[in-house]
């Protein structure tokens, strides 16, 4: 038998890089679809072949056809969600649009492709019930980004029960690690980590005492690559192939602002600044799904995550400036 062929959507990304590079690994040929909109050239493993195109195009959709993958972890996205609320038809046309510009393309080719779609756990879940979220708990997303991805999830379902598809949707809490954009979920972390390197105070809006879900990118790969090779029930409804890939753990914004200036030496002080309009004030993701079906729990802590992270960027700075 031949190797596994992957092909991962966002690859020149943050959480998209790691993918590949785990998949690689693994052993799979990875093939990277990316239209570089956010993500870098650097970013792309040299073992992976790339692929330039944005995946609303008739190049993507010939790339999925022809490539007849054993994966497709789809990762590209509109992914600010402040963008999201600014222009929705954008991030629309990005996130449901593009996605199933590429659905398409594997329902009409013969290979049997598994899809892991990126979705969100952070962005989905409403306020109903104190954390940590369960994958059953009613969905309530506050902005056209979560309503995008609960979107796509209904696709996937629709796809899995008519076509016979096979997708899965793993749903992060927010990560953060290497490679991080500050545009995204966990901007903060990387905001963090340039202005502790900056030697400037760390900004917290609200008292910093609203958690969220923090995981290592790293640990996000892995439930990728578990999944990319896991064997799971037939897909059905909404919600059935979907894990949360979290920790479990809430985190305060002081929690996250201590451990990392701990990380880096520093004692920065922390600025207090209004808190945003409806901003969730506590947020976990339920893992024990992930654990049970896929055998995936988060391996790094998050004082450990920090660290790594924080030193990353102090190593890119110097490596930038030198
Ligand atoms: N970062 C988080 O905390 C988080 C949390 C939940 C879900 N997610 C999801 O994970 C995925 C990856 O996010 P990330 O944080 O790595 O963001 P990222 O911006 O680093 O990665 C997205 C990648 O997609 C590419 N892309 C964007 N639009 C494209 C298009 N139209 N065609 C082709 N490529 C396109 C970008 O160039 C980029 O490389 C996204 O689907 C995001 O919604 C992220």
């Amino acid at each position: 038998m031949g190797r596994k062929s992957a092909l991962v959507t966002g690859g020149a990304g943050f959480i998209g890089s790691h993918v590949a590079d785990r998949l690689l690994a693994a052993g799979y040929d990875v093939t990277i679809l990316d239209n570089l909109s956010s993500g870098r050239r650097e970013n792309l493993p040299v073992a992976a072949r790339f692929v330039e195109a944005d995946i609303s195009s008739p190049e993507a959709a010939a790339l999925v056809r022809e490539g007849a993958f054993d994966v497709m972890c789809h990762l590209a996205a509109q992914i600010d969600v402040r963008r999201s609320v600014e222009d929705p038809a954008f991030d629309a046309r990005v996130n449901i649009l593009g996605t199933l510009n590429l659905m398409e393309a594997v329902r009409t080719h013969s290979a049997a492709t598994r899809v892991i779609f990126s979705s969100t756990g952070g962005a989905l879940y409403g306020d109903f019930a104190a954390p940590p979220s369960g994958e059953l708990l009613a969905k309530d997303p506050e902005a056209p980004y979560g309503i995008a991805k609960l979107a796509v999830e209904y696709y996937l379902a629709y796809y899995g029960r008519v076509h016979g598809l096979d997708t899965v949707a793993l749903r992060y809490g927010n990560v953060y690690g290497p490679r991080q954009d500050p545009h995204g979920e966990a901007g903060v972390v990387a905001i963090f980590c340039n202005r502790l390197l900056d030697g400037r105070a760390l900004t917290v809006f609200g008292d910093g005492t609203q958690t969220r879900d923090y995981v290592y990118a790293g640990d996000v790969a892995a439930a990728n690559v578990l999944v990319a090779g896991a064997s799971l029930p037939a897909p059905a409804r909404l919600d059935a192939r979907a894990f949360n890939i979290g920790t479990g753990v809430e985190t305060s914004v002081n929690a996250l602002a201590a451990s990392l200036a701990r990380a880096a030496g520093s004692d920065a002080p922390i600025e207090y600044a209004p808190a945003r309009a409806g901003e969730l004030q506590r947020s976990a993701l339920d893992v024990h799904k992930a654990q049970e079906v896929l055998g995936w729990s988060p391996r790094v802590s998050i004082d450990e995550g920090l660290a790594e992270t924080y030193r990353w960027f102090a190593a890119h700075r110097a490596g930038a400036t030198a």
